[in-house]
């Protein structure tokens, strides 16, 4: 399976052609950057558009990621690395259990993050390297990576004074969040046709109306 392409025993059974669909749309963006309203806001759009979506969080969205979630987040300290493994465990599993078999029937998924979190704050804010830890968690993912991700740009001392709980990793402040925005916009800049850098001052429902006009 291989994410975004619809299933080929479907399309060959009805003679259709193969036709390219792009329904793994990932929000991400520093702490505070008001994704998780914005992926709420999306779904219920494209479900008013007649399409059935998956919601999905990172870290999470099965029980063994909700777990693991609890120990990313809780924690008192990790070690660096270990962080890393355990954020590409939970995904390689909810790709596999959770979002290929959503693709493959047809249905759309909208993640609140993605491996782009990873590259961002564990590869440029901890310093471990963009491309190892891309490595790392392509290899888990099996090729179900997102067609679609959208990050909401937020100045970090805005972003970080509006948050209401920091947890362990949003506790790190404006510096290390500096470096996950970095991280972002060289993504954006290296993957335009993928990475798009939205202004996440903007209202939620003007930024689904960008989205809608990219994705739908
Ligand atoms: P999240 O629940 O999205 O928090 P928020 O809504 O505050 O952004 O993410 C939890 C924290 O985990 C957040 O600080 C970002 C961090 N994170 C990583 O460092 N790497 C990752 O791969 C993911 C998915 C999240």
């Amino acid at each position: 399976m291989s994410g975004g392409y619809v299933n080929l025993d479907n399309a060959s059974l009805t003679g259709v052609s193969v036709a390219f669909v792009s329904k793994y749309i990932a929000l991400e963006g520093g702490d505070g950057s008001g994704k998780s309203t914005v992926a709420v806001a999306l779904a219920t759009r494209i479900e008013t558009d007649g399409g059935e979506v998956v919601m999905v969080r990172e870290p999470g969205g099965t029980p063994l990621g909700e777990v693991v979630r609890g120990l990313l987040l809780d924690s008192d300290r990790l070690d660096d690395w270990a962080e890393v493994f355990l954020f590409a465990a939970q995904r390689a599993e909810l790709a596999r259990e959770v979002i290929a078999p959503a693709l493959s029937a047809g249905k759309w998924v909208v993640s609140d993050r993605t491996y782009y979190s990873s590259i961002a704050y564990q590869g440029r804010g901890r310093g471990l390297g963009e491309d190892e830890v891309r490595a790392i968690n392509e290899k888990g993912l099996d090729g179900v990576v997102p067609d679609h991700v959208f990050v909401l740009d937020v100045d970090p001392e805005t972003a970080l004074a509006r948050q209401h709980a920091a947890d362990r990793i949003g506790k790190e402040g404006v510096d290390f969040q500096e470096k996950v925005r970095a991280a972002y916009l060289g993504l954006a800049e290296s993957e335009p046709d993928k990475v798009v850098v939205l202004d996440g001052s903007l209202p939620a429902d003007k930024l689904v109306d960008l989205i809608a006009a990219v994705v739908l």
